[in-house]
């Protein structure tokens, strides 16, 4: 699917949905956030999507909301963007199949709280990560001032988000944050995604469920919701079908070895 502001296109299992702003480093149009949001519902629709990687056209990520729309925006319309925008980031959390974002450039703002709400991050080397909504005397609107704390800790999320500066992609991995650095992020975070996608789609998206769960809601929580899922995996014919493969091919190791 080629549309004005983003492309999504198939790699094997795994759907790629691309930011196609280049010459404005993808930054956020209000078209582009609805597009986002109808390729994340599509690829949530789409069963033979197994993963989700995102990444921007040009060489960088995305440099965040469209600032030179902001200029133009009443009250009104700029908290109708915001809105909007949030979609993006819970949509993300919700579909239940892996998100891997791989940066390359700037990972700015919106760009940042994108790859903060998706699963795992694929950095090249260079790439630069910040929500430097301090130095528009701003803050984030998409969700960067709780998910940065709950990710890096609120002391460091703090230094970033009061400076503003840019941060880089091994100070980000340093922190947790970024997964792996890359000199080929796509391919790394493809191979990534594939690895996932490989498996039983009901588990990876119970997995999905309970690590956010883990750090968005309480360990009680977590760990009910968590047994929860594992009785109602057991009880899929995928589930079973595999516990029966593992026990049949132990047994069959075990009479190969008698025979011989
Ligand atoms: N909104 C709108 N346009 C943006 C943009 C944004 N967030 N970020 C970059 N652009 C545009 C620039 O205005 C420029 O367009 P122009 O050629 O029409 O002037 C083009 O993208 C290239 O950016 P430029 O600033 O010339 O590149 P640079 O390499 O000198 O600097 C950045 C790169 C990322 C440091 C700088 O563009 C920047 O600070 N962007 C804003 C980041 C930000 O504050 N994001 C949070 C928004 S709430």
């Amino acid at each position: 699917m080629t549309t004005s502001s983003i492309t999504v296109e198939r790699r094997g299992t795994v759907a790629l949905l691309t930011f196609a702003r280049p010459d404005q480093l993808n930054a956020m149009s209000g078209a582009m956030v609805e597009e986002i949001v109808a390729a994340i519902a599509n690829t949530e629709r789409d069963d033979t999507a197994r993963a989700l990687v995102l990444r921007g056209a040009g060489g960088n990520f995305m440099a965040g909301a469209d600032i030179k729309a902001y200029a133009q925006q009443s009250a009104e319309a700029f908290r109708d963007f915001q809105e909007s925008a949030g979609r993006i980031y819970g949509a993300l959390e919700s579909l239940a199949k892996p998100v891997i974002a791989a940066i390359e450039g700037y990972a700015l703002g919106g760009g940042f709280e994108i790859a903060l709400s998706a699963d795992l991050i694929v950095a090249h080397p260079d790439a630069k990560l910040g929500l430097p909504e301090v130095k528009l005397g701003l803050v984030p609107g998409g969700g960067g001032t709780q998910r940065l704390a709950r990710k890096l800790g609120p002391n460091r999320a703090a230094e970033l988000l009061m400076t503003g500066r840019f941060a880089s992609a091994q100070e980000m991995a340093n922190c947790g944050v970024v997964n792996r650095i890359a000199e080929d992020t796509l391919g790394e975070a493809l191979a990534l995604a594939e690895q996932m996608a490989r498996h039983p789609a009901g588990a990876l998206a119970d997995l999905k469920r309970l690590n956010l769960a883990a750090w968005q809601t309480g360990l009680g929580a977590g760990l009910d919701a968590e047994r929860d899922a594992v009785c109602a995996l057991f009880l899929t014919g995928d589930g079973m079908q595999r516990i029966r493969d593992f026990v049949a091919r132990s047994e069959r190791k075990k009479t190969e070895g008698t025979k011989a």
